[in-house]
């Protein structure tokens, strides 16, 4: 891997060994057994969102690997407006030893990496989520769940997070059930690219035809970063597409319940469901930390 810009990039195989690498890194922080092969090492971290978790996940993560992050917010540097995107990238390049970004277009992550001479990570793009979705497959990895034999329901926008969770659940033969209300698709491009990838997905407007017998039901804001003026005409597209008690009762009983966090409580999922017994959302928090070390790792290996 040069970059990692697209949850499409990863095969099989990568992403299980990130999923070690991951495990290996976690299980290590625990226990003392902290590498530090980011010495001496900076990365620039690009925000032009928002972030809690993204920003506090890769700054520490960079530390934990002995590196120091430089936090740089979009309007400060002028990213596309002040200063073109290419030059942002070149200049970085001459500084810093990886660029991640956390962009409203992804034609902006694809500007710097093509512009880069040092890995560039995509932290969030309106097209995608890439880490969230390591993070996130990782923490079923960890759980023993067999992606071959497992059914995933998504629920509501079929957004950058949905994207990026269909892209690398089709690399790994996860059976991914996507139900969205009309006008609020994944992109087709993706849908094609997940199927070719392998994988089963099917579409529909019915969260009770995605959900029944889910080993995981996931969901996401219906209004993301960006989306904001849409919100009213969202709230009443997606009313039906809520994950709480009754819509879960179509589930396995072991059903796992994911969000990527931040979440509106009360629209896309209720506290009970969001706080009970099957959510794992804390977990995937916490595995964004070790999962990003992970990609950083393998992006970075052979630097010193
Ligand atoms: N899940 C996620 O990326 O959270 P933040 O927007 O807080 O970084
Ligand atoms: N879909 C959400 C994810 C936030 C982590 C957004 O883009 O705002």
């Amino acid at each position: 891997m040069k970059h990692f810009l697209s949850a499409g990039e990863l095969s099989r195989d990568a992403a299980l060994s990130l999923f070690s690498l991951a495990a290996d890194l976690k299980n290590g922080w625990k226990s003392g057994r902290r590498p530090t092969p980011l010495t001496g090492r900076t990365f620039a971290l690009i925000f032009e969102k928002p972030s809690l978790r993204t920003r506090v996940t890769f700054e520490v993560g960079v530390n934990q690997l002995g590196g120091r992050a430089v936090y740089l917010a979009g309007q400060e540097i002028g990213l596309g407006t002040r200063e073109s995107v290419p030059d942002v990238a070149r200049n970085l390049s001459r500084w810093v030893d990886g660029i991640c970004a956390r962009v409203f277009s992804h034609a902006t992550i694809d500007a710097l990496a093509t512009n880069a001479t040092v890995p560039v990570i995509n932290m969030l793009s309106d097209f995608e989520h890439p880490c969230q979705a390591v993070a996130d497959y990782f923490t079923l990895w960890e759980r023993g769940v067999d992606f071959a034999k497992v059914r995933i329901a998504w629920v509501g926008d079929g957004n950058n997070v949905c994207h990026s969770i269909v892209l690398l659940g089709a690399a790994l033969g996860a059976d991914l059930r996507v139900a969205c209300p009309p006008g609020y698709e994944p992109d087709p491009a993706v849908m094609a690219a997940a199927r070719a990838r392998g994988g089963s997905v099917t579409l529909t407007t019915e969260p009770d035809d995605a959900v029944r017998g889910a080993d995981v039901v996931y969901t996401d804001v219906w209004t993301s970063m960006g989306q904001e003026a849409e919100k009213a005409t969202r709230q009443e597209a997606f009313a039906r597409y809520q994950v709480n008690g009754p819509l879960l009762n179509f589930a396995k009983s072991s059903a796992l319940v994911m969000h990527c966090l931040p979440a509106h409580r009360g629209e896309e999922i209720t506290d009970d469901v969001l706080d009970g017994p099957r959510s794992v959302a804390l977990d995937q928090a916490e595995n964004r930390l070790h999962a990003q070390k992970a990609i950083i790792a393998a992006l970075t290996e052979g630097l010193s």
